[in-house]
């Protein structure tokens, strides 16, 4: 187990000998084979004002779409059809879609005996509970920074304490709850990254998805001036340490990992990653969901040429936390 000090000292040095560390880890505790995800993202309308991400709700540059219940079911049939045995749900906080309506997706696709992650934002403990109820297995909700006065900077009319209770209650309610952060934003120090490493372990959470902050030109942080580089291999330090420190997890190659460096999935894969999420959201949608710009969607047919090309296997399971 790393010390903070231990943890700072690793992510300013120059040595990068942890991502060879943390790829013998992920060998050892969750093996060669990767678990795809489908991702489904259905909104990209949002309520919120966050300062890094395009979809905010004061972005008027932005053609906002939403998929019907019945398109977003036909969607994971094929999911299903290409043998992908999660579907993530995701979409900005966008209150249209009911609790009701929501748990009736949910029903619909659980037919399909696939594992169902939700990543729809902050909601009531009893709206976690009923989407529990209706048969979602896992929830991601990025904690995106542990350093609260950065958090309150980016997040207004949000609270750093709303965002953790939701964490805890999703455990509580057994969801395989995920979290992650943003690395390289304004103002974030090396040892706020190390918080958030310590965070996730002691949250316990079960996947973590880490990705550089990309500025997207319609937001304040637009014209922020980062190191695209720098940035890069500070995330994957960052998912490296995290997968040396949870050990059996499920961590993401991440999409804002390979849109900053065209080989980032493999080198993610191998630095501590053992998942992807494949985008199979319909091509008129997707381009839409510009979180941040020139998202590089991880097509499947290519990712499993390189998962191949890299000696690593498809799983053929649903992709539970391993015990
Ligand atoms: N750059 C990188 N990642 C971003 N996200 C939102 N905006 C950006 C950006 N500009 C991430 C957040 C969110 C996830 C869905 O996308 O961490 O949790």
């Amino acid at each position: 187990m790393f010390s903070k000090e231990e943890i700072i000292k690793i992510l300013s040095s120059n040595d990068d000998s942890i991502l060879k560390k943390a790829d013998e880890i992920r060998k050892q505790y969750v093996g060669d084979s990767i678990h795809l995800r489908g991702l489904i993202e259905f909104s990209n309308y949002c309520n919120r004002t966050c300062y890094y991400c395009g979809l905010r709700y004061e972005n008027k540059n932005i053609e906002r779409y939403r998929l019907s219940p019945e398109d977003i079911t036909n969607t994971a049939k094929y999911a299903k059809s290409l043998g992908l045995k999660t579907i993530v749900l995701q979409s900005g906080e966008d209150h249209y879609y009911s609790t009701s309506i929501l748990c009736k997706i949910i029903e619909e696709i659980k037919k399909l005996d696939v594992a169902i992650t939700l990543s729809i934002g902050e909601k009531t403990y009893n709206e976690y509970k009923a989407y529990k109820d209706a048969g979602a297995d896992r929830y991601l909700l990025r904690i995106e920074t542990t350093d609260k006065k950065l958090y309150n900077t980016l997040h207004p009319n949000m609270s750093f304490e709303n965002r953790l209770e939701c964490l805890y209650n999703l455990k509580s309610l057994g969801y395989e709850t995920g979290t992650g952060c943003l690395v390289g934003l304004p103002e974030q120090t090396i040892e706020s990254l190390a918080d958030d490493i310590l965070f996730f372990k002691e949250l316990d959470a079960d996947m973590i998805g880490i990705g550089p902050f990309i500025p997207h030109p319609n937001t304040p942080l637009g014209n922020y001036k980062i190191d695209l580089k720098k940035n890069f291999d500070l995330s994957i330090k960052v998912m490296a340490l995290t997968r040396i420190l949870l050990k059996n997890i499920n961590i993401p190659a991440t999409t804002a990992m390979e849109t900053i460096n065209k080989n980032g999935q493999i080198i993610a894969l191998q630095s501590g990653a053992n998942v992807i999420m494949p985008n199979i959201t319909n091509d008129e949608y997707k381009k839409q969901y510009n979180i941040y710009p020139n998202k590089q969607n991880q097509d499947i047919i290519l990712t499993k040429e390189k998962i191949s090309s890299i000696g690593r296997t498809i799983s053929n399971n649903k992709g539970f936390r391993y015990k």
